[in-house]
């Protein structure tokens, strides 16, 4: 790519984004040439807007070097997210590399859903008691503080690689005071019952992921993407553990795969109520696309 002499700014990145969209015709993610501007902006320390409005100038030697080296990485399928070393996400930057899931925006969803759950809690005036299982890079658990500051929140992963970016991005919005970090499986490391549990836990299953984009199967962690034979296998496990874990008046909140939440509302509804636990109040709520993405389960709270 840096061969033929010097090239404009705008024909480089109108080859690259070509090139990426040949290679990466079966990825998921990020428009093409969103993808090369900001990678461009990364080779040079320029923001995507004056990356677009240097267009017309000729890229220097050491720029179309650096920016071919960013490519090959992005050929390779190593995320967008990973190479920028960060992703936005509930209008946060987190930081993210390997060994942590990228957040996606249909996540967000769930990240309303809490904060709803949060304020409508009979404790919301004092402090509310919240759990994120599977926190990986911190995504939910630290939204949820940033936003909600009557929350008190743990954040849980079993991967201790996932919990390093958890607590990276932890420093990084200065929420050391209301979130704790704890390493374990699913909810057993909670030493009290909470107000409020989340989990977006592996739940793609195994025959469809050995199907996915080489950039999610090759280079996310396995453990934060595939969910067992089935996919919904950890979910079913976390609905076993939920009674002990849930305070009187609570709120589980779950991501779930498309055309997988009938099964896991009955999956979820089923232990509460064999433990006795009654009046569930069960919502669904869609993500931008439309899909049901998020199983909401209320146990107790005032109505209205
Ligand atoms: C789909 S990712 C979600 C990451 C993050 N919460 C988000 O929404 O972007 C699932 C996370 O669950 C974690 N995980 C997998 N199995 C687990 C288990 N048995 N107990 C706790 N966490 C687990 C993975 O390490 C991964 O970080």
């Amino acid at each position: 790519m840096t061969s033929g002499g010097p090239r404009f700014i705008r024909d480089l990145l109108h080859e690259a984004a070509q090139r990426l969209q040949a290679v990466h015709a079966a990825d998921d993610g990020d428009d093409a040439r969103l993808q090369v501007e900001l990678l461009y902006g990364l080779a040079t320390g320029l923001d995507r807007a004056r990356v677009i409005a240097a267009g017309s100038d000729v890229a220097s030697p050491a720029a179309a070097e650096a920016f071919a080296t960013l490519m090959e990485r992005r050929i390779q399928h190593e995320p967008l997210a990973y190479i920028l070393g960060r992703r936005e996400f509930f209008g946060m930057t987190f930081e993210v590399g390997p060994g942590c899931l990228v957040p996606r925006p249909e996540t967000e969803t769930l990240v309303e859903a809490a904060l709803d759950a949060v304020r409508g809690h009979p404790n919301a005036r004092r402090l509310v008691r919240v759990a994120d299982i599977g926190t990986g890079s911190g995504a939910i658990a630290l939204s949820v503080a940033q936003h909600a500051p009557n929350a008190q929140v743990f954040a849980v992963d079993v991967s201790s690689e996932a919990l390093q970016w958890a607590g990276r991005n932890m420093r990084r919005f200065g929420l050391q005071d209301r979130v704790v970090l704890l390493t374990g499986d699913l909810a057993e490391p909670l030493s009290e019952p909470v107000d409020v549990l989340l989990a977006n836990l592996p739940y793609v299953p195994t025959e469809e992921f050995e199907a996915l984009p080489a950039q999610i199967r090759e280079r996310e962690p396995r453990i934060a993407v595939e969910g067992g034979p089935e996919g919904v296998e950890l979910i079913a496990r976390l609905a076993q553990q939920l009674d002990a874990h849930l305070s009187p008046v609570a709120a589980a909140i779950f991501e779930v795969g498309a055309g997988q939440i009938s099964w896991v509302e009955e999956l979820v509804t089923r232990a509460l109520t064999e433990a006795g636990r009654t009046g569930l109040d069960v919502r669904h709520h869609r993500d931008l696309r439309g899909i049901r993405r998020t199983l909401e389960v209320r146990v107790g709270y005032p109505t209205g």
